[in-house]
C-alpha cells in the first residue's frame, strides 16, 4: 500500500510518501481499498505538531477516508466485499492506499454523494452541525455569520445553516469563496479583503446578528463579536489564521452577548453515544439531499504537500482529497 509518512514534526514539505506491505486484517477487521482521502486544515497542524493532541511519530496523517470494502474478516457479518463505505481514522492513519479498521467504523457511503465528497464531510458538517444545533441552539430565521465561508468548516456551516431555515451571511476573502458559499445557501456575502465586517454584518441583518460561527480567529472575531445584537453569541470554533484572538469583556457584556466554544473533537471523546447520533442525523440529511458536500478539488497522493499547503496559505476553496 501507498501511505504518506509523517516522520518527525516538521514543514508540511517533509512528508515522505512510500510503499509498505498491506497491513495484516483482523478479527472484527474490514479492510478498504481507499478511494479518497479527506484534507482538513487540522491534518497540517498535527504534522507540524502544532495541534493540541500529538500522535507518536512516525504516523500517517490523516483522518477521514471513503472506497470500497475489500476484504472482510471471516467473523464479521455486517460488511460485504464491494460495498462503498466511508470511515473516521481518528487524528491519523487516512492519507494511504487502504485502511484496515473494525467494522463498525466503516459506514455506507450514502448513495447521493461521490466518494470523495464522503471523505470530506464529517468532520466539517459534525462541527457545523455540532455548533449550530447543540452549541448554539439556532433557531429558524434568525440571522448567523458564518466567517471563512469558503473553507471546509465555514461552507459546511452555511449548509447546515440553510438546511435549519437559518439566515446566511457568508464571509470570506475571494470572489470563488464567496460564490461557492452563496451556491451552499447563503442569503448574502460579505468581501473581507474590502469590506467592515461589523458595519456590513449590522447593515444585512437589520441591527445585529444572533450567531457568529468563527473558524478563522485574528482580528475577524472582534468584528464578529461587535456585530452581534442582544443576547447574540459568538461560535469559537478554529483559529484558521494563527493568531489566538483576546476579546474585549466589554463587548461581550454589552448587550448580554454570549461567546460558546465549540470542540466537537473533545465532544466525541466524552459523548461517544451522543456523537454516535450525532453523526448518523448528518448521514440521513446527505442522504435525504438536505446537506450537499462540496464536490472536493482532488490532488494526486504524491501531492500531498501542496494540498495541505494550499491549505495553510488560504488558497484552499471549499474541500480537498488526495487520490492514492
Ligand atoms: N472546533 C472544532 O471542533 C473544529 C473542527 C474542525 C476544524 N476546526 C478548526 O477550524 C479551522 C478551519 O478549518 P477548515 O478546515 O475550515 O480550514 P480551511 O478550509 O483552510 O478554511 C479556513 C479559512 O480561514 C480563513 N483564513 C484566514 N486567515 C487564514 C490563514 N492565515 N491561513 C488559512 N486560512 C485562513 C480562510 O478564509 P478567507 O480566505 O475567506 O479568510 C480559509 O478559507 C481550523 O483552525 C480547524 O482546526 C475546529
Amino acid at each position: 500500500m501507498r501511505v504518506v509518512s509523517c516522520n518527525s514534526f516538521a514543514p508540511v514539505d517533509q512528508l515522505v510518501v512510500e510503499d509498505r506491505p498491506s497491513l495484516p486484517l483482523g478479527e472484527g477487521q474490514v479492510r478498504v481499498a481507499v478511494a479518497a482521502c479527506g484534507v482538513n486544515f487540522v491534518d497540517a497542524l498535527i504534522v507540524q505538531g502544532l495541534y493540541q493532541l500529538k500522535p507518536t511519530v512516525p504516523f500517517v496523517p490523516g483522518g477521514e477516508v471513503a472506497g470500497t470494502v475489500v476484504e472482510v474478516a471471516p467473523d464479521v457479518t455486517t460488511h460485504s466485499v464491494g460495498e462503498r463505505v466511508f470511515v473516521t481514522t481518528g487524528l491519523s492513519g487516512g492519507y494511504s492506499s487502504e485502511v484496515v479498521v473494525p467494522a463498525f467504523r466503516a459506514l455506507p457511503t450514502p448513495a447521493t454523494i461521490t466518494d470523495a465528497q464522503a471523505a470530506t464531510f464529517v468532520q466539517s458538517y459534525c462541527t457545523a452541525w455540532f455548533a449550530l444545533k447543540y452549541r448554539a441552539r439556532a433557531q429558524e430565521g434568525e440571522w448567523v455569520l458564518v466567517l471563512g465561508a469558503g473553507g471546509g468548516v465555514g461552507l459546511a456551516a452555511v449548509d447546515v445553516a440553510h438546511s435549519m431555515g437559518l439566515k446566511v451571511i457568508a464571509a470570506a476573502s475571494s470572489e470563488s469563496k464567496r460564490e461557492l458559499a452563496l451556491a451552499a445557501g447563503a442569503d448574502a456575502v460579505i468581501d473581507t479583503a474590502n469590506e467592515d465586517v461589523k458595519t456590513r454584518a449590522k447593515e444585512l441583518s437589520g441591527g445585529g446578528v444572533h450567531h457568529v460561527y468563527d473558524p478563522v480567529g485574528g482580528d475577524l472575531t472582534e468584528a464578529g463579536l461587535r456585530s452581534l445584537r442582544d443576547d447574540g453569541q459568538l461560535l469559537v470554533v478554529g483559529f484558521a489564521a494563527g493568531e489566538i484572538p483576546k476579546l474585549p469583556a466589554n463587548q461581550i457584556l454589552l448587550r448580554n452577548r454570549r461567546v460558546t466554544g465549540v470542540d466537537w473533537g473533545g465532544w466525541t471523546v466524552t459523548h461517544g453515544a451522543e456523537n454516535v447520533q450525532l453523526l448518523a442525523d448528518v448521514i440521513a440529511a446527505v442522504g435525504r439531499g438536505e446537506l450537499h458536500p462540496v464536490v472536493p478539488r482532488t490532488y494526486p497522493l504524491a501531492d500531498v504537500a501542496e494540498a495541505l499547503t494550499d491549505q495553510l496559505e488560504r488558497r484552499a476553496v471549499g474541500k480537498s482529497v488526495l487520490v492514492p
